[in-house]
């Protein structure tokens, strides 16, 4: 099986969350800038990262130029990447797609790279073709990020990167949207976001199968099932069992899947001991939410069920918290679900699952809701 080197960007509404779950799905990945990752696999393990939900590119053959003091210029950049094309680029038609990250390069412009990377690579046997071309050179012009609604310690370095891209990576993923689904309601999560938070519980590499206890609409089963991963999800209310069944239905993923009218603090009788979990759910909450702590009794007794169900399990999910957490790292007195966040990381902990990342994400102005993984605690 080849080794390759690959390099993936990142897509700018979230960079930590995209690094995190490049990190879940592939393991070590070097950062060179926020939304720029360097990843040496086997092609084997390729696969898991085309299903990613903030994976816009991957390269491979990739080359760089760091910019940290000297000025570049595109005509610089051209001819480096000529002379990387010499021996990377195989033949036939070829285009070039510059793209910029954060605020870009001062001095460097898409398309004049575009026109000089083009003229610079293009000869006999490699025509310039913008249509269906064989090949896509892209050039990623990374500058700072602009002030992003999520706060980043990641180190800023300004560099362009370049290689080829894989044809199988599909881009940014969207997903269909929740009001196309034959079952609809407004708690359906967004599918970009219910694709990450499974890719996020995937990081303990032996899950087969993804129980979501407060399945609603099946906006996290859908996900899992489209990966190809087995599905038990449940919910209390009938009328979201048969929701999500129909839309299960309706998705056709590749994935099997069980839908069962269930309270989430009982999952472990509905489907008894299963190795190889991920429970990945988003509970309940009331109309106060991050203020009230309305949701947390049901929150904590469907991960005690969890742990019974699979003491080696990953739980994902993700919690209604306020939206002080945006401007810095994630601090003990956040308020999460009606309590400060080191105390309720502690009752998380008594229930059998130790915090090992929270990450805040932006739902409105008045409202964050904060990304936690969780693994077995001994
Ligand atoms: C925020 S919604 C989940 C939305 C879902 N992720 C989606 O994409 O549609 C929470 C769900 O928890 C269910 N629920 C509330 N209390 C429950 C309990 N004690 N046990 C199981 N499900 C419960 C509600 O019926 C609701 O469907």
């Amino acid at each position: 099986m080849g080794v390759l080197s690959l390099a993936l960007v990142g897509n700018g509404w979230h960079p930590p969350l995209f690094r995190e779950e490049a990190r879940a799905l592939l393991g070590p990945i070097e950062a060179l800038h926020p939304r720029l990752a360097f990843v040496t696999q086997t092609e084997s393990v390729l696969d898991r990262i085309l299903g990613a939900s903030l994976v816009d590119d991957v390269l491979h053959s990739t080359s760089r130029l760091w910019t940290y003091e000297t000025d570049v210029t595109s005509g610089d950049v051209a001819a480096y990447v000529g002379e990387w094309a010499e021996e990377h680029l195989p033949s036939g038609s070829f285009a070039v797609r510059a793209r910029k990250l954060g605020l870009g390069i001062e001095g460097l412009s898409r398309k004049e790279i575009e026109c000089m990377v083009g003229d610079e690579v293009s000869g006999e046997s490699r025509p310039v073709d913008l249509e269906n071309p064989d090949h896509e050179v892209v050039v990623i012009i990374a500058g700072r990020e602009d002030a992003s609604s999520h706060w980043d310690d990641a180190q800023q370095n300004q560099m362009v990167l370049w290689g080829i891209r894989d044809k199988r990576s599909s881009g940014s993923y969207i997903g269909a949207s929740p009001t196309e689904r034959p079952f609809f309601k407004p708690v359906s999560l967004d599918p970009r976001l219910a694709r990450l938070m499974v890719s996020l519980s995937l990081s303990s590499k032996s899950t087969s199968t993804v129980v979501d206890p407060f399945c609603g609409t099946g906006g996290i089963a859908i996900e899992a099932s489209m990966l190809g991963i087995e599905v038990l999800a449940s919910d209390l209310d009938s009328r979201m069992v048969e929701g999500t069944l129909s839309n299960l239905e309706w998705a056709d993923g590749p994935g099997g899947y069980s839908v069962e009218k269930c309270s989430a603090d009982e999952i472990h009788d509905l489907w008894g001991e299963v190795p190889g979990c991920s429970f990945v759910f988003d509970p309940p909450y009331g109309r106060n939410a991050w203020s009230s702590d309305d949701g947390l009794g049901v929150l904590l007794g469907a991960l005690e069920s969890a742990r019974k169900m699979d003491p080696g399990g990953t739980v994902c999910t993700m919690l209604p918290s306020s939206p002080d957490s945006l401007g810095g790292p994630v601090s003990d007195d956040l308020l999460v679900m009606g309590m400060d966040w080191g105390s309720l990381r502690d009752r998380i902990l008594q229930t059998g699952w130790r915090v090992t990342l929270c990450s805040p994400v932006r739902v409105h102005r008045s409202l964050s809701r904060l990304v936690v993984l969780c693994h077995p605690a001994d």
